[in-house]
């Protein structure tokens, strides 16, 4: 056997399943002979964990992705493995995608565990895809490298460019004022989706992809090259080359995912403008490494960062643009000086270093603005706390209308989204441009899975008086490609004790964001006489069997990333025992 391996001071892993002359050798490797050269088995096994389905548009692509990685891998003296995972398709999946990240994570983690293999690439895309990968990759701990799918091109309806989302959002709400009909609404679909690829906004899939470069775990450069770009195949054709790379030098996922590099996506999070679940999954990977990550660092490391991207859903432009102006590169070079030095990624060079060599530029002052004339000037998340979030909340305010920062108005509760749904369009329902919209049972337990209903659709009688935007408060999500002044992840949820359960209509909610407050302007001694709302507790789901029940008894709350409790931590790559 020979090794191909020759930087390695180790013994490869998967030499532990191939290596011996015994039976069980003979056993792994006779059935994946499969025409390979004899010596295949001495060299770095590299799985291709890809996340294509035909139920996930967004990453159907990434099976020919594969197989540029797959061609890097063998240029370097490696094997490629393609390894399908489960794929999460945020459109179809339901009750949400998110109830299934911590399955996919914990699938896809326990397949690179148990599978004989040195180290992978990673291959996602779609909103909840390279969150699960990441936090597989991170509990693994084996050499580890992302390809980002990619952003799809920009299409045009009457010869405007469309928002993936943000733009479904908006055209949805003309229909329901008045000025869109509902057949031109249908006519708009195919123009929404040009190309394959991610949502073109900077929805979540934008941002988790290029929030997993300035984590360090992609190769400097690639995240947000458009999917049909064929500069995405040479990224990932190196990417390929890397992973090699990565075994030899036993570069692996705790030792670039670090605190550091956390603070770096904090604030890569707010120069982009990205989407508030970044919160939740950057928490989630956090624990899955052990690094105290907390909600309140969103707010100290990012809240006062500039925005500088020009994108929608916060303003006008869309990926393609980003990347025509200069990308990630150019986004983190105008903010160096903001960026921990500190920071490796999977290169073995810091993402300071990595943007020095860069020399990125500008190339387009509108999407891309400089320092000195930023679309926010404090882009990030807020994090709130008060009465009505004792644990927190958060609030994307470079996505609210700042009059709306600082506002006092009555409650207007609804129980779930169906009751949501059955009466805001009520012509009797009592409610005002000033009202608060509030909406519980959309928590991690309560839906379950924290779906993205947040952004709760306006009363059509307001609407038609030109309101387009109102303040809400929910314990569940927000698409990524979502705005407005809408207060998200309310902790504890309603399904979980939080005092959102004892909301009534009519009481006094205030919202002071410059304070970082949520309150519902009531004694303490009159919240603490109250009972959760019945009509509440009544719509709070209550499964009794598989995931649904597992996942609703371990989840945690969304200042915790909402990961399961079991999942929490590393279990590294060791397996000791032959399944023979
Ligand atoms: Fe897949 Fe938006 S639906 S990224
Ligand atoms: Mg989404």
């Amino acid at each position: 056997m020979t090794d191909a391996n020759p930087a390695a001071s180790q013994p490869l892993r998967s030499s532990q399943w191939y290596g011996p002359d015994d039976r069980n050798g003979y056993i792994h490797r006779a059935w994946m002979r499969r025409g390979v050269p004899g010596d295949a088995f001495g060299r770095p096994q590299i799985a291709i964990a890809d996340t294509a389905s035909d139920l996930t548009p967004c990453n159907a692509h990434l099976t020919e992705v594969s197989r540029s990685v797959a061609d890097g891998v063998i240029a370097a003296g490696g094997v490629p493995l393609h390894l399908p995972v489960m794929s999460l398709g945020e459109t179809n999946v339901r009750p949400t995608a998110m109830l299934w990240r911590n399955l996919a994570a914990m699938s896809i983690e326990e397949m690179l565990r148990a599978n004989p293999i040195d180290g992978v690439v990673l291959l996602g895309g779609c909103d909840k895809t390279i969150p699960a990968l990441l936090m597989a990759a991170a509990s693994v701990d084996l050499p580890a490298v992302v390809v980002p799918g990619g952003p799809m091109l920009t299409g045009t309806f009457r010869g405007r460019p469309l928002g993936c989302g943000t733009d479904v959002w908006r055209l949805s709400e003309e229909v329901r004022a008045g000025t869109l009909t509902a057949a031109e609404f249908t006519r708009s679909e195919s123009a929404m989706i040009r190309s394959r690829g991610h949502c073109n906004t900077m929805g979540t899939a934008s941002t988790m992809g290029l929030l997993a470069e300035a984590l360090g775990m992609v190769l400097p450069g690639l995240a947000g090259t458009p999917a049909p770009d064929s500069r995405l195949l040479v990224g990932a054709h190196a990417t390929g080359r890397l992973a090699v790379e990565l075994v030899a030098a036993d570069r692996r996922p705790s030792g670039v995912l670090t605190r550091a590099s956390f603070a770096n996506a904090i604030v890569a999070l707010a120069a982009l403008g990205g989407s508030t679940n970044a919160v939740v999954h950057l928490l989630a990977v956090a624990g899955r490494l052990g690094v105290d990550l907390r909600l309140e660092d969103f707010d100290a490391l990012g809240s006062r960062v500039p925005c500088l991207v020009d994108l929608q859903p916060a303003g006008r432009f869309l990926m393609e643009d980003l990347h025509r102006a200069g990308g990630l590169a150019a986004v983190l070079t105008e903010i160096c000086d903001l960026l921990d030095p500190a920071a490796l990624t999977v290169t073995g060079r810091t993402l300071v270093d990595e943007l020095d060599a860069a020399r990125a530029a500008i190339f387009d002052p509108e999407v891309i603005r400089p320092r000195t004339d930023p679309l926010v000037a404090e882009g990030g998340i807020a994090v709130l706390h008060g009465n009505l979030c004792p644990t927190g909340a958060v609030i994307k305010p470079a996505a609210a209308s700042p009059s709306l920062l600082q506002h006092r108005g009555r409650a207007v509760v609804f129980d779930s989204i169906e009751d949501a749904h059955a009466r805001i369009d009520d012509p009797d329902l009592e409610v005002d441009a000033d009202s608060v919209l509030v909406l519980r049972g959309c928590g991690p337990r309560g839906y379950p899975g924290m779906p993205e209903v947040a952004n709760l659709p306006l009363p059509r009688k307001l609407l038609a008086t030109g309101v387009r935007d109102m303040v809400r408060v929910c314990d569940g999500r927000m698409s990524g490609t979502a705005y407005g002044t809408v207060v998200l992840h309310v902790t504890p949820e309603a399904a979980a004790g939080g005092p959102l359960a004892l909301v009534r209509t009519g009481d006094p909610v205030v919202l002071d964001v410059p304070g970082r407050r949520l309150d519902v302007d009531l004694p303490a001694t009159e919240l603490a006489a109250r009972s959760p709302a019945a009509a509440s507790v009544a719509a709070y789901a209550r499964p009794t069997r598989g995931w649904e029940q597992l996942y609703v008894e371990h989840v945690q709350q969304a200042d915790r990333g909402a990961d399961l409790d079991f999942l929490v931590g590393s279990s590294g790559s060791a397996v000791v025992r032959e399944s023979h």
